[in-house]
């Protein structure tokens, strides 16, 4: 068992790099199965479930070679679909991309259900409604979704029930060797649709319109391999932002695109944080007392539901009640009860928590929920002096890149601990 212990209190001050993001990475790795060819990926994170994406397609018979730390080569020749393990891909939600992408190159796929982060039930009927609309029969067989299209796959016009991204980005990989055009309506606009769009269309792909909510992609016959860099992740940017902001310090993060970053700098500046924009990083820090806010999550460009958690431990520390509605899914609050055990006063009704403010958390041995709940514990203990553990870290490795180095390098005591399982829990030193 894994855990880190924080021993919190200290400002964090200085600048820190971000890595590559996770929800273009994933796909983008998945993507490359379509184009049969050789593909050089940069900028990957080093997190588990772009190791675990990689480990997939290996597993259907693409050739991976890391090329350096955060470069791989994929060759995806003599790769055949239908064969990917399920005890690999039920470990996380980003599996459901090899769907599209086997779809979309073989006409065909069989992929065992995706797993994921645990808050609501995470259906993937709008990416099922995009298949059956380009031509796919689709079925579950045994835990396993099954795909194909007898006659090939036809454009279509595909207009989505809520916004997805997950269902955006499948029902692109599905169409870009599609017969004909297909109309997207009601996409997802998040900066990560953009970059699979844009690493396709580097591709040889013919895709207009990611970011907007009208996404058209025209058949090509082939897609050529490419060499492609992976945006910022925007989501371990913000998380480092609040982490400054929540600590009382001054941080430079580096290796942003501001743009994507809008909606968590305009909610941080109403709180009293001070946000200066530069063309490639942002200096964070916080002058005095921190205003109450409210806040909905909402599909981009508004505030994320992956910076929900984190927010809450900030707001904690705010002047007043302030209010967190999460429109997204239905049960993301787990780590409520977490930060609860840190002297925490929220109350969760429905879909929105109210959080009283002027809270000093005290540290305590809590657990990661998910990976941003992870994350925002993370936060939590870096805020109040004394130490706090945290279990199940598994979940926060899956998504940040070198966590502990990055937060050691700008003052933060944190350390990952291995308890064997033998170890009663609770007696580690
Ligand atoms: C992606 O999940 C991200 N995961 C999530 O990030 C992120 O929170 C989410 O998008 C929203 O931005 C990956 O990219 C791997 P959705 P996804 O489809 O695709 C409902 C993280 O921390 N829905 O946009 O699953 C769904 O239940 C993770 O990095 C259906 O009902 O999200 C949700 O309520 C956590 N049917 C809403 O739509 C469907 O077929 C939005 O889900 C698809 C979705």
């Amino acid at each position: 068992m894994e855990k880190y212990v924080i021993n919190g209190g200290t400002p964090l001050r200085g600048p820190v790099d971000i890595s590559g993001m996770k929800n273009a990475a994933c796909p983008i790795i998945f993507a490359s199965l379509l184009t049969g060819s050789v593909c050089v990926i940069e900028n990957l994170p080093a997190i588990n479930d772009v190791a675990l994406s990689l480990e997939i397609m290996q597993s259907i018979g693409c050739r991976v070679r890391m090329l350096a730390k955060d470069t791989v080569e994929i060759d995806s020749r003599d790769a055949e679909g239908g064969s990917s393990p399920f005890d690999l891909v039920r470990k996380m939600r980003s599996s459901y991309y090899l769907l599209g992408a086997e779809l979309g190159r073989y006409g065909r796929a069989c992929v065992g259900y995706p797993g994921g982060c645990d808050f609501g039930v995470r259906p993937i009927d709008q990416h099922i409604k995009g298949f059956e609309a380009l031509g796919a029969e689709v079925s579950v067989d045994s835990g396993c979704v099954v795909a194909e299209a007898k006659y090939g796959l036809r454009g279509s016009s595909v207009y989505f029930d809520m916004v997805t991204v997950g269902g955006t980005i499948n029902v692109i990989l599905a169409a870009v060797l599609a017969k004909g055009m297909t109309v997207i309506e009601n996409a997802a606009r998040e900066p990560h649709i953009v970059d699979v769009a844009n690493f396709l269309n580097t591709c040889g792909a013919r895709i207009t319109g990611a970011g907007t909510d009208t996404i058209r992609v025209r058949g090509v016959e082939k897609l050529r391999g490419c060499t492609y860099a992976i945006i910022p992740d925007m989501i371990e940017a913000g998380t480092f932002m609040i982490a400054a902001a929540a600590t009382g310090g001054a941080m430079v993060v580096r290796n942003v695109i501001p743009k994507h970053l809008e909606s968590i700098t305009a909610k941080l500046e109403e709180m009293g944080v001070i946000v200066e924009e530069y063309d490639d990083y942002v200096y964070v820090t916080r002058s005095g007392d921190l205003n109450r806010i409210n806040i909905k999550t909402l599909p981009y460009p508004g505030f994320p539901t992956d910076m929900q958690p984190q927010m809450c431990v900030l707001l904690c520390q705010a002047n007043g009640v302030s209010f967190l509605t999460e429109s997204i899914f239905e049960n993301r609050f787990k780590y409520v009860e977490e930060l609860r055990l840190m002297g925490a006063s929220i109350i969760v009704d429905g879909r929105t928590a109210i959080i009283e403010g002027g809270t000093t958390l005290q540290a305590a041995p809590v657990r990661a929920m998910d990976l941003r709940a992870g994350a925002a514990m993370v936060i939590a203990g870096l805020c109040c002096k004394g130490r706090t553990e945290i279990d199940e870290i598994f979940h926060i490795e899956r998504g940040y890149d070198n966590l502990v180095g990055k937060l050691t390098a700008v003052g933060a005591d944190i350390r990952k601990i291995v308890i064997p399982d033998s170890v009663e829990y609770g007696t580690a030193n």
